[in-house]
């Protein structure tokens, strides 16, 4: 398999680059009937779009998305889905010194050894957070059939440039509408920090990265395949597939590894009649399952490579080293605009795994209910 397929009943297969003529996705094994409109997707997919804000890129992108199958009067027809995103701020020209001169921290080097130098080299190619307008607008339609299993994927960010924010009530944030904060923060006092923070390292020609929490409220019991299709397993496969993410964790995550049994096992209760567990240090999941509680990870995310210092690189024609400064148009701090392709990504598997399980049938007779912004 080639690698740009992911999931295995709800199966999403990328397509596009960076300075090509699109991105986009072919979304296979959606159920039939579920009501979805391009504005459900749209909707998703200008909460990861650059903006006019100095925080994020100045490559100006409309990402309008095109339905090109799979949908008839509003309701999907159980046929694969194909999304189309066209690239307009493409800017082709400005890239060729990529094919030689690879970018510390991102990944010309290794695409130029693995595809022989035939890797498309402009801004990245495949491996430009673009390809991310696709993973949304899969993550849209999964995140419609959720919803027909009252499932709700909620993602913030946590950390930026070291500056943490406070926990969340996962209570409180049921039903919350997305996007009120800048960067995707829900504490105020921490967001101005970090906005802070992100705009210093850019006025330096730097750049910073920070931590995404994502939080799946009412997950069904019983979902994940083990042993090797386990659901904690097949998100952080999901997580690892954005570009820039260096870790994964769940529920305590590394910390779990400095307590005592008796603090890191949650307790089990009784609570309207379901077996709950006191704390959440399981993040949810159990020997690869999930056992009904929010299921809880932190995906940590690296500083944006592209970056105006100069650092040191190879010349990879003549085998000379090099000094690289990276103009363009970058973001500063990839983490604002990775929460909802963070969402997505958790929305694609648990789609599929609640279909593997058959919580959800393969034809939705309800139609669904709708997005809010
Ligand atoms: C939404 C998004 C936008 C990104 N924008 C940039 C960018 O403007 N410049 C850049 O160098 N990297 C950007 N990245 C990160 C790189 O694509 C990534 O670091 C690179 O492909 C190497 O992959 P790795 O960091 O996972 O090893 C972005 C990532 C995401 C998710």
């Amino acid at each position: 398999m080639s690698g740009n397929a992911l999931g295995e009943r709800f199966r999403v297969v990328s397509f596009g680059e960076s300075h090509g003529p699109c991105v986009g996705v072919v979304v296979d094994g959606c159920p039939a009937g579920l009501e979805l409109a391009r504005e459900d997707i749209q909707m998703e997919l200008h909460r990861r779009r650059p903006g006019a804000s100095e925080l994020v890129s100045r490559r100006v992108e409309r990402d309008e998305v095109e339905i090109l199958s799979g949908v008839l009067g509003g309701r999907t027809t159980g046929a694969p889905i194909c999304l189309l995103i066209r690239n307009e701020g493409a800017d082709r020209s400005a890239y060729e010194w990529m094919r030689s001169l690879p970018r510390p921290g991102h990944a010309d080097f290794t695409a130029h050894a693995k595809y022989g130098g035939f890797n498309d080299h402009r801004g990245g190619g495949r491996f430009s957070g673009r390809i991310t307008a696709g993973f949304v607008a899969a993550g849209a339609i999964a995140k419609a059939l959720l919803r027909t299993v009252d499932v709700e994927i909620f993602a913030h960010v946590k950390e930026i440039a070291g500056i943490k924010a406070k926990d969340v009530d996962f209570e409180a944030i049921k039903g919350r509408p997305k996007g009120m904060d800048p960067i995707g923060c829900l504490d105020p006092i921490a967001s101005s920090k970090m906005i802070a923070e992100i705009l210093r390292s850019k006025s330096e020609g730097d750049s910073v990265g920070g931590i995404i929490e994502c939080i799946i409220l009412n997950p069904p019991i019983g979902l994940g395949e083990p042993v090797f299709d386990t659901l904690d397993g097949d998100l952080a496969k999901a997580f690892f597939a954005i570009p820039g993410v260096k870790g994964v964790e769940f529920g305590a995550g590394f910390e779990a590894s400095r307590m005592r049994g008796s603090e890191c096992n949650d307790p089990f209760i009784v609570e309207g009649g379901r077996v709950r567990t006191l704390t959440n240090n399981s993040g949810g999941i159990l020997g690869g399952i999930s056992n009904g509680m929010p299921i809880v990870c932190r995906i940590a995310i690296k500083p944006t490579p592209s970056i105006r210092k100069p650092q040191r690189t190879v010349d990879l024609e003549r085998m000379e080293e090099m000094e690289l400064t990276v103009e363009g148009a970058h973001d500063p701090c990839i983490v604002p605009r990775a929460v909802p392709v963070v969402e997505a990504m958790a929305a694609i598997t648990l789609a599929d795994h609640a279909l593997r399980a058959g919580v959800i049938p393969p034809v939705i007779k309800g139609g669904g209910a709708r997005a809010t912004p």
